[in-house]
C-alpha cells in the first residue's frame, strides 16, 4: 500500500456569520471568511483581534456559537480536529505538537489508522514522507529524531504530517514568528509549491512584508469584527495598517541618547548550552546607563544563553558579570532582580508568565514582597489591584478582567503584561529578548517607544533582536553575535545594515564595506 491516506481535494471552504464569545469578550462577531484551493488568504489584525479563535473553529478545536462552515457546498460541523482533518483541513500551530523522543516517521504515524492493527506501518509511512518531501521540496528525513531537529525542521515535519493526513487546506498561525530569516525564505518556497499544487492556505502573520509578498487575498479583523478583504494586486500598506489599527502609525525616528556611567560589564563570558557544548565563547561588552546596546544575530548563535546567564538562570563556566561595580557572576536570579536587573524573555509563556495565574498575579510575580504593597504581614490588595489596573490601562492590555488567567490572553497581550511588569519595576538594567516578536504592529510601536523612554530615564538596555530594522531604530550601539562570539560593536550611525548582515552570516566583509568612524570598535 503506497498511499495509506486518501488525499482529499477541497476547493472552497466558507465560514459564514461566525460568532464566538468567551467570558467578557466577543472574540468573533459575525465573521465571514473563505479560502479556495490554489490561493493564500492571509489574516491580519492586532493582538486579540480574533484570528486564532476563528481558525481554531475551522480546525474543530473550538465550536462556533453561531454560524456555519461549508466545504465545497456542504454544511459541516466539527466536534474535534479529527473531524476537520477528515474534511481536508490541516493546521500548523505556533507551538509544535511533536514528541521529541520519537523519530519523524513515528511522529507522523502517531494516531494513524494502521493496516497492521496496533503496529505502525513505519516503512510505509517513511516511504510516503520521502515522496511528500520530494514533491514539495520539504527537506525532512523520516529517520531523524525530532529532538535533534531545528525549529524550522520541526515545522516542516508538521507540514508533512498535515499533508500525510490529506490536508487540502492548511492553516498556518504565525508560522514565521519562530523562524530565522533564512528559514522564512525556505518556508515561503514550500508554501508556494503547495499553492502551485492546488492547496489553499490561510496565513497569519504580524509582518506586513510577509503578508504582501505571499498572499492572493488579505482580510483584516479588528476587535472581533471583519474589516474587509483586499486582493493582492491592490494592497496598500498604509490602508492595511489603518484597517488593523484604526490610525496611522508613527515612525520611530532614532534619537540621540546621553549615555551615563557604566552599569553592566561582561568580561570574557563562557556559557554552555543544553547540549553540553559551549555556546557563549568569550563575550565581553559594557553597557551604560541611558543606553541601548543591540545584539544582532541569527537565532541560535548564543544570544538566548547569554541572556539567561545575565539574568542568572544559566550557570557561567568562566568569565565575569559586574553590575554597578559589584560582581554578580554567581548571584542567584532573585538577588539580581533585587539589584535591579529585569528581563523580557524570549519564551514568554515558559519563562515570563505563569499560565494559570491571573493577569494581576502575573503583574506581581516578583513584587508581592515589596514594602509598597504590604502592611506588616498583610498584602494591600486594594493597592495591588490599583497598580495592576493602571499597568493594564497604560499598556493597553486587552483582557476581560484582572482576574482572567493569563493563558486566555492572546500572545501579544501576554507580552504586554510582562513588559508592563518589568518596566514598572524601574530596572537599572533591562535585558529585552525579541521584545516585539509575535506582537502586532500597533503594540510593537508602543513597546519600542517605551524602551526609548526607559532608556531616556537612565535604564541600561540590552536589546536582543533578529530584526535589523528594530535594532537600527532603537540601539545606540549594535553588536553582532555569531557562533557564541561578538564579531564587532559599532555605533548605530557608523555602521550599515549590509555590513551587519554579512557579519550575521559569519562572513568577513570586504574591506570597502567596513564602515569607518571614530566609534567603531
Ligand atoms: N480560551 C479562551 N478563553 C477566554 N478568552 C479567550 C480564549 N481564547 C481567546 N480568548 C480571547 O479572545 C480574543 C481573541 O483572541 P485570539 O487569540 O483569537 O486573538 P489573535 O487575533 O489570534 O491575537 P494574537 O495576534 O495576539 O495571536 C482575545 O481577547 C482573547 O483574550
Ligand atoms: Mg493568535
Amino acid at each position: 500500500m503506497k498511499n495509506p491516506v486518501k488525499q482529499v481535494t477541497v476547493s472552497h471552504v466558507e465560514m459564514k456569520g461566525i460568532v464566538k464569545a468567551f467570558p467578557g469578550v466577543l472574540a468573533c462577531n459575525h465573521i465571514d471568511f473563505d479560502v479556495k484551493g490554489g490561493e493564500v488568504h492571509s489574516l491580519l489584525g492586532e493582538n486579540g483581534a480574533g484570528k486564532s479563535t476563528l481558525m481554531k473553529m475551522l480546525y474543530g478545536m473550538l465550536r462556533p456559537d453561531e454560524g456555519t462552515i461549508c466545504i465545497d457546498g456542504r454544511d459541516l460541523s466539527f466536534h474535534s480536529p479529527a473531524d476537520a482533518i477528515r474534511a481536508g483541513i490541516g493546521m500548523i500551530h505556533q507551538h509544535f505538537m511533536l514528541v521529541p523522543t520519537m523519530t519523524v516517521a513515528q511522529n507522523v504515524a502517531l494516531g494513524q489508522p494502521s493496516s497492521r492493527g496496533a503496529f505502525l506501518d513505519l516503512d510505509v509511512v517513511s516511504e510516503r514522507i520521502r515522496a511528500l518531501s520530494e514533491e514539495y521540496c520539504l527537506r525532512v528525513d523520516p529517520d531523524d529524531l525530532v529532538a535533534h531537529l531545528s525549529v524550522g525542521e520541526q515545522q516542516r515535519v508538521e507540514i508533512i504530517k498535515a499533508l500525510y493526513l490529506g490536508a487540502s487546506i492548511i492553516i498556518l498561525d504565525e508560522p514565521t514568528a519562530v523562524l530565522t530569516p533564512q528559514e522564512v525564505d525556505d518556508l515561503f518556497g514550500v508554501l508556494r509549491n503547495l499553492v502551485a499544487e492546488g492547496h489553499g492556505l490561510v496565513f497569519i502573520s504580524h509582518k506586513l512584508h510577509e503578508v504582501t509578498s505571499l498572499s492572493t487575498r488579505v482580510s483584516v479583523l479588528r476587535d472581533g469584527h471583519f474589516m474587509g478583504t483586499r486582493d493582492a494586486d491592490c494592497l496598500d500598506r498604509d490602508e492595511l495598517v489603518r484597517m488593523m489599527v484604526g490610525r496611522e502609525l508613527k515612525e520611530i525616528v532614532p534619537r540621540e541618547s546621553s549615555a551615563g556611567e557604566e552599569k553592566l560589564t561582561v568580561h570574557d563570558l563562557h556559557v554552555y548550552g543544553d547540549r553540553g557544548t559551549e555556546v557563549v565563547a568569550g563575550v565581553s561588552f559594557d553597557l551604560h546607563a541611558g543606553e541601548i546596546l543591540g545584539i544582532a544575530g541569527v537565532a541560535g548563535n548564543g544570544q538566548r544563553e547569554l541572556a539567561e546567564a545575565l539574568i542568572g538562570v544559566r550557570p557561567v563556566t568562566a568569565g565575569k558579570i559586574v553590575l554597578d561595580g559589584i560582581e554578580i557572576t554567581d548571584e542567584k536570579l532573585n538577588k539580581r532582580i533585587d539589584h535591579g536587573v529585569a528581563m523580557i524573555p524570549e519564551e514568554r509563556m515558559q519563562d515570563g508568565a505563569i499560565k494559570d495565574f491571573t493577569v494581576q498575579e502575573n503583574v506581581f510575580l516578583h513584587d508581592h514582597a515589596d514594602a509598597a504593597f504590604r502592611s506588616g504581614i498583610f498584602l494591600r490588595f486594594r493597592k495591588m489591584e490599583a497598580h495592576a489596573r493602571r499597568l493594564v490601562e497604560d499598556f493597553k492590555v486587552k483582557t476581560p478582567s484582572l482576574e482572567t488567567p493569563i493563558r486566555n490572553l492572546s500572545g501579544g497581550n501576554i507580552q504586554k503584561v510582562i513588559m508592563a511588569r518589568e518596566l514598572s519595576r524601574k530596572p537599572r538594567v533591562l535585558i529585552a529578548s525579541q521584545p516585539t516578536r509575535g506582537v502586532d504592529i500597533g503594540a510593537s510601536e508602543y513597546i519600542r517607544e517605551r524602551l526609548l523612554v526607559q532608556r531616556d530615564n537612565g535604564t541600561a538596555i540590552l536589546l536582543i533582536s533578529e530584526d535589523l530594522d528594530e535594532l537600527f531604530s532603537l540601539s545606540d550601539r549594535i553588536a553582532v553575535m555569531y557562533e557564541g562570539r561578538i564579531m564587532a560593536i559599532s555605533k548605530r550611525d557608523e555602521t550599515t545594515v549590509q555590513y551587519l548582515g554579512l557579519l550575521m552570516a559569519g562572513l568577513t566583509p570586504p574591506e570597502e564595506a567596513v564602515p569607518v568612524g571614530p566609534g567603531c570598535e
